[in-house]
């Protein structure tokens, strides 16, 4: 065995490979081109091979490419003997050097084939990308279905917002109505009776100036408390049909004494409306309230807009009043209706304004809300009903408090709807 191993390596009475091509140049230079070639081919794959492999860990089975790898190498170096023997009979190392190739292509044969079925259970590029793309479809069906919770979300929240601003007006109308009314009536005993004292004073009594200053307090109070009464849904109304745009045609002129000359006032009236059932005198009053606010939003001058228009179904009318003023930021805008908010220095407003608006739109069985206008300024919109409902009890303890303010009771406050 040792024997034929180092006989193995004899070159004696060996020829080189060269003389059977009988040293015939074409095909020495033929050979010896072609296996350099196969042979830099070959030792450039493993390579590429090794840089693939080692640049993607993740591939799956990288350590086939690495017996891949030396079975190539292997393969190159036959075709580094096959020119080497050309010259050298080196056939024993030829042999080793096809032994160690044989070697490795038996075991990247054998585990391609035990690889084979693994390979293929792998998804295909096409697989791949169809599950991509099935994956992206539910990805957006479920960033869809997140947006349309998130909307829902926030409904909810501007409803939930929304119902406890009107249970926060609830209980301030409540309140309210329950202190102005029993001020009410202590003011018109205080004025009775200053009234009584007044007639039995002579005209040149010392105490008539202090008397009449008295006197002028006490109405100056129970103006605020029929403010506030009227807030409370509280204030006698006297309802009649009313043509609204008429009112507001003849009204227009009144308010343009009101506002000043740097305001352009302009009415924007739908034509052919049904009658309204409301106060009248309420009714201007709440415009007049509305065209003064806007007034005071435009102190650089501006356009005021009356607007009427019929609301959705022919239900009701809504009559609008739109300035071109700084408008109301988000927080005064959440507060506008409470009685005593005001952002107008002491003495120049009482901050009652807008919640006789409110009250007298609500008593109406309409409602106020300030919306969002065409362009930058404030506009508030009243919404009437073509019929309002008056509840029985309602309205027979109106036609009983038209003498007394203060026994008049509205029913429960509804939410102010944009
Ligand atoms: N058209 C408007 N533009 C901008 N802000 C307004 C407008 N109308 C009302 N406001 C805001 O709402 C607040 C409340 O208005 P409201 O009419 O109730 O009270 P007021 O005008 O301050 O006082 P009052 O009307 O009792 O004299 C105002 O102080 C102001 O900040
Ligand atoms: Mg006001």
């Amino acid at each position: 065995m040792l024997d034929s191993l180092r006989r193995l390596w004899e070159v004696e009475n060996l020829s080189p490979h060269g003389i059977c091509l009988l040293w015939r140049p074409e095909l020495i230079w033929t050979h010896i081109i072609s296996d350099t070639l196969i042979a830099l081919a070959y030792f450039s794959i493993p390579v590429a091979l090794a840089t693939f492999v080692s640049r993607r860990r993740d591939v799956a089975f990288g350590w086939v490419f690495w017996s891949f790898a030396v079975f190539i190498t292997a393969c190159g170096a036959t075709h580094l003997m096959a020119i080497w023997t050309l010259y050298v009979p080196d056939y024993g190392l030829e042999a080793m050097v096809k032994i160690v190739t044989a070697a490795a292509s038996i075991g990247t044969a054998f585990a391609l084939w035990y690889l084979l079925p693994r390979a293929l259970s792998l998804p295909s590029p096409t697989q791949l990308r169809r599950a991509n793309e099935a994956l992206r479809a539910r990805i957006e069906e479920r960033d869809q279905a997140l947006a349309a919770l998130k909307e829902a979300q926030a409904e909810r929240d501007r409803t939930e917002a929304l119902l406890r601003q009107a249970q926060k007006m609830e209980a301030v109308g409540q309140l309210t109505g329950g202190v102005a009314h029993d001020f009410n009536n202590l003011l018109n005993v205080v004025l009775i009776n200053l009234d009584r004292v007044e007639r039995g004073l002579s005209a040149d009594s010392r105490l008539l100036a202090p008397l009449r200053d008295a006197m002028q307090g006490a109405e100056r109070a129970a103006s605020v408390t029929h403010k506030l009464l009227a807030f409370a849904r509280k204030h006698p109304l006297s309802p009649v049909s009313t043509d609204v745009n008429a009112r507001l045609a003849s009204f227009a002129g009144l308010l343009r004494g009101s506002i000043g000359a740097k305001i352009r006032l302009q009415t924007d009236l739908a034509p052919d409306l049904p009658p309204l059932v409301i106060d009248p005198n309420q009714f201007e009053s709440a415009v007049l309230n509305l065209a003064v606010n806007a007034r005071d939003a435009m102190p650089e001058g501006g356009t005021l807009t009356l607007r009427t228009c019929p609301l959705p179904g022919g239900e009701g009318i809504c009559v609008e009043v739109s300035d071109t003023g700084t408008g109301m930021p988000a927080e005064v805008e959440a507060r506008a209706f409470e009685p005593f908010f005001t952002t107008k220095p002491l003495g120049q407003g009482t901050g009652l304004g807008l919640s006789q608006v409110f009250g007298f739109a609500q008593q109406s069985g309409g409602s106020a809300a300030i919306v969002p206008g065409p362009g930058p300024g404030t506009t508030v919109r009243l919404s009437f009903p073509v019929r309002p409902p008056v509840p029985a009890r309602a309205e027979a303890t109106a036609r009983a408090g038209a003498s007394n303010p203060g026994l008049t009771a509205g029913p429960g406050f509804a939410m102010a709807a944009g």
